[in-house]
């Protein structure tokens, strides 16, 4: 693995579908923090999606392929695999894409591209993790960075943080709570992989050149 450096930054790519407050977490972290990191575009399958605007602010290229230009999901992805790579990233970050991908598209990119979801994976993959988690009853909700492969939001977990659900949670105030948790922990997860210090081997995750460790996996400020 690779060390980024100043002279050579980790070149990387955001997907998003919609608000992009990760995507502003992100660029702001690697502002504050100088990090030798690019986002070289961000790109987003709804035309509308006001992290487009973000992206533009901070100076970023923005590119749209919309799903609904096409008629299937291999087309939609073989169309995004070519716009992402005309900008050679080493890191595809999806940040809120809302989008299914295929097993070719997810295989090209194994190993270097993440998703942030809001459950405690492998518990809730899939939409509406607020709700479910309520109607469970969990004592604790969370979120989870993982390596993409492709089974849906089943890749091996890098990062997870907690958080106590209470009893007048509501799904708003859960998705507040989880959204907190989401800033800190997927800009840290992106540092890490700049810094070299992770990697991908079949279905383990190496941290420092070793499989992560439980403890390593659960954040605590
Ligand atoms: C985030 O909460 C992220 O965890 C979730 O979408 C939200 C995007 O918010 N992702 C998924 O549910 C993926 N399965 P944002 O657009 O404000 O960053």
């Amino acid at each position: 693995m690779r060390v980024a450096s100043t002279d050579n930054p980790l070149s990387v790519v955001v997907l998003i579908s919609g608000s992009g407050t990760n995507l502003q977490a992100i660029i702001d972290y690697i502002r504050e923090q100088e990090l030798p990191i690019e986002i070289r575009a961000v790109i987003s399958n709804n035309p509308d999606a006001y992290g487009l605007k973000r992206a533009t602010e901070a100076g970023i290229p923005i590119e749209v392929v919309n799903h609904r230009d096409y008629q299937s999901r291999e087309y939609f992805d073989q169309a995004l695999r070519a716009v992402i790579d005309q900008y050679k990233p080493e890191l595809i970050v999806l940040a809120g894409f809302m989008r299914i991908l295929t097993d070719d598209f997810v295989r090209h990119y194994q190993g270097r591209m993440i998703n942030i979801h809001p459950s405690l994976l492998p518990r809730y993959q899939g939409l509406n993790t607020h709700q479910r988690v309520l109607e469970a009853g969990d004592e604790q909700h969370g979120v989870s960075v993982h390596f993409v492969t492709p089974e849906l939001d089943g890749g091996p977990v890098i990062i997870q943080a907690s958080i106590p659900v209470r009893k007048d949670d509501t799904p708003q105030s859960l998705a507040e709570r989880i959204h907190e948790q989401e800033y800190i922990i997927y800009p840290l997860v992106i540092q890490w992989f700049a810094e070299g210090r992770l990697q991908l081997r079949d279905d383990t995750v190496l941290f420092n050149g070793k499989p992560i460790t439980d403890s390593q996996r659960q954040f605590r400020v």
